[in-house]
């Protein structure tokens, strides 16, 4: 079995623990790194260094164009970690090229662009995969396949919590965190958009349709977005999302929280509750009272993720885990809940404190009940707005709405 000779943009961020699993392949014969590029490729000489690559004879570009233009012929993969406002352009340099890519999630949050990098993925040799890590988890595939056998019975809801705090640096370590737009571009970096997108694309992928790979349609949605960090988009989200198939989807995200980060996907059945804790463990809860406990352990996400592409570029399966398409539904949803929140809310300054981690030696925010606001919101859909966070519930926006999506992020960046 030839190595897949793969191709990274960039050197920093997220870019470096795909250079680290790379390296990891590479020593085991089932990957080469042919060439990387970051225009700052001089202020990561250490890490340089730390991957060998001059003894691995890895060329180093100041710029993809000129990397891709010299190594094109060399590569059967090219790895976009970037900025989510340059993944458009660097998957299309990619694909004109033929190269498959594996484009880390997500792969926009505009969803006229995502309809243009659809059409345009059609010229790679193979499908690019849009890097989601819990889409090939194996408890979580053997659960739907349950699901979809009737086991649990119909699916009726499902919702998803995920507190993740984040301190103020979080949003200074790049140029583009937590911005609206970029260069009259939507950006949107949000938890919704970026950190937590996997958990809400899981939620989609646990209510899709028949088929083992598919994700819920969106049919409306209802949110209300907030702010606590100074950053131009929203750091709290609130949604209610009605799928095609009839089922509701709540979830509250955030990273306007401090202490201990949480996170659960739950699924109601007719028959039984599915709890997912990626990292920690799923249960089924069934309603007679009986309950299974499933492990989820052995799960390296990039690696895993890597090697299961690999499997799909040399033909043993016949599909990536998730396409461009198969986002749709993700960045659909994402833009559905800007159109729907229609302003960004600060939160109340009286519930609003600030807390220094002296270990950390960084910043963070609290907002008071927020525990209990996405109990009520997750349990009974109560509305943390009219409750005390002093805005109202926005009004279902439907796909139909989406044309109004790019003046919205618009009036809210002007709102700022
Ligand atoms: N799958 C995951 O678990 C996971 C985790 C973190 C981030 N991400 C994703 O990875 C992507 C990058 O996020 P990040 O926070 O690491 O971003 P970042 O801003 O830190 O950038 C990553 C790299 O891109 C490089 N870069 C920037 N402009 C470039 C250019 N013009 N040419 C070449 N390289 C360029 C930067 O120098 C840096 O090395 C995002 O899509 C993010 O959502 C995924």
């Amino acid at each position: 079995m030839s190595p897949i000779r793969t191709g990274i943009i960039g050197m920093g961020g997220f870019a470096a623990w795909h250079h680290n699993t790379i390296a990891r392949l590479e020593e085991r014969g089932l990957a080469r790194l042919i060439c990387t590029c970051d225009p700052q490729a001089a202020g990561f000489v250490t890490e340089q260094q730390t991957w060998r690559l001059a003894d691995r004879g890895v060329a180093v570009f100041p710029d993809y164009k000129t990397m891709l233009a010299a190594c094109h012929r060399d590569l059967d993969l090219l790895v976009v970690p970037t900025p989510i406002n340059l993944h458009a352009e660097m998957h299309r340099a990619g694909v004109e090229l033929g190269i498959p890519v594996y484009l880390e999630k997500p792969p926009t949050l505009d969803h006229l662009e995502l309809e243009e990098m659809i059409i345009r993925d059609r010229l790679a040799r193979r499908s690019s995969l849009v890097g989601f890590n819990f889409i090939i988890e194996k408890p979580r595939l053997a659960l739907k396949q349950r699901l979809l056998a009737g086991e649990f019975g119909a699916p009726l809801g499902a919702s998803l919590m995920a507190l993740w705090p984040r301190p103020a640096d979080y949003f200074r370590r790049n140029n583009w965190a937590g911005r609206l737009m970029m260069d009259g571009r939507v950006v949107l970096d949000s938890c919704m958009g970026n950190a937590l997108a996997h958990f809400v694309h899981n939620m989609l992928f646990w209510l899709g349709g028949t088929e083992l790979f598919s994700w819920a349609q969106i049919a409306g949605v209802r949110a209300e977005l907030y702010r606590a960090h100074a950053i131009e988009g929203a750091d709290t989200f609130f949604v209610e999302a009605d799928t095609a198939g009839g089922a509701t989807l709540r979830f509250a995200l955030s990273h306007a929280c401090a202490g201990q980060g949480q996170h659960c996907e739950t699924v109601e059945c007719e028959r039984a509750q599915i709890k997912y804790i990626v990292g920690q463990q799923a249960e089924v809860r069934w309603r007679d009272g009986r309950v299974e406990r499933i492990a989820l352990e052995g799960f390296d996400g990039l690696h895993d993720n890597h090697l299961e592409y690999h499997r799909y570029l040399r033909g043993e399966t016949d599909r990536p885990a998730t396409t461009l398409a198969d986002s749709r539904p993700f960045v659909v949803l994402n833009d559905l809940a800007h159109v729907s929140g229609e302003h960004i809310a600060p939160f109340p300054a009286a519930l609003l404190t600030g807390l220094r981690d002296e270990k950390e030696q960084k910043d963070y925010f609290n907002v008071a009940g927020m525990q209990r606001a996405v109990e009520a919101f997750i349990a009974q859909g109560a509305w943390p707005g009219p409750a005390g966070w002093g805005r109202a519930p926005g009004a279902t926006a439907t796909p139909a709405d989406l044309p109004r999506f790019r003046d919205t992020v618009r009036a809210m960046l002007a709102a700022r």
